[in-house]
């Protein structure tokens, strides 16, 4: 211990040294500016997918059973059931996602397009705002029991989704 308290010593008083010294400056130092303009404004669904959706569905959307948090890539199946339409884009992670109509509609319609694509039935219509307008206007008050209802009315019309 004794000895080794001059070579700690010694150490420290080199890193000091190099810190203070050029040699350390690794980069030029930005002020940070919380008002700054985003250099590359997020316009695209896949980018509003990544940011908003992506952290809980996965990537890939194959979400996560362990935390119950459900396959979109199956996301077409529920265009085949009576009012899943409207459902999938009430639930609170679409509406309480910070996006406006616009870019929900988009999000949604790019899952589809890309993701979902193997499940999405022939003659679908992509999703308008207008229609996610509308869907605001009657939020959902129970998720769970609402996907429930929808569950059974799939398995009635023959639609395995679970
Ligand atoms: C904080 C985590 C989280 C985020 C963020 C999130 N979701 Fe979800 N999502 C869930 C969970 C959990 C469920 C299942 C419970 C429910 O229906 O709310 C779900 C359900 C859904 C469903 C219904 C599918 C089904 O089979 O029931 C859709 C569609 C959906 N999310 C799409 C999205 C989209 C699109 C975004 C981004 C705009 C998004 N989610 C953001 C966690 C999230």
């Amino acid at each position: 211990m004794r000895r080794a308290l001059p070579l700690l010593l010694a150490v420290l008083a080199s890193t000091a040294w190099a810190m203070g010294g050029q040699n350390m400056v690794l980069g030029r130092m930005v002020q940070a500016r919380p008002d700054a303009p985003s250099v590359a404004a997020t316009t695209h669904a896949r980018a509003h997918y990544v940011l908003h959706c992506g952290g809980c569905h996965g990537m890939d959307g194959a979400g996560s059973p362990a935390t119950y948090v459900p396959d979109l890539r199956r996301l077409g199946l529920w265009l085949r059931v009576d009012g899943g339409r409207e459902f999938v884009i009430k639930v609170p992670g679409v509406m309480g996602s910070g996006l406006d109509d616009r870019q929900v509609a988009e999000v949604t319609n790019w899952v589809l397009s890309t993701l979902a694509r193997d499940t999405v039935p022939a003659g679908h219509r992509p999703f308008e705002p207008a229609e996610v307008t509308r869907a605001r206007q009657q939020p959902l008050t129970d998720v769970a029991a609402e996907r429930q209802r929808l569950l059974q009315r799939a398995r009635a019309q023959g639609v395995a989704i679970d």
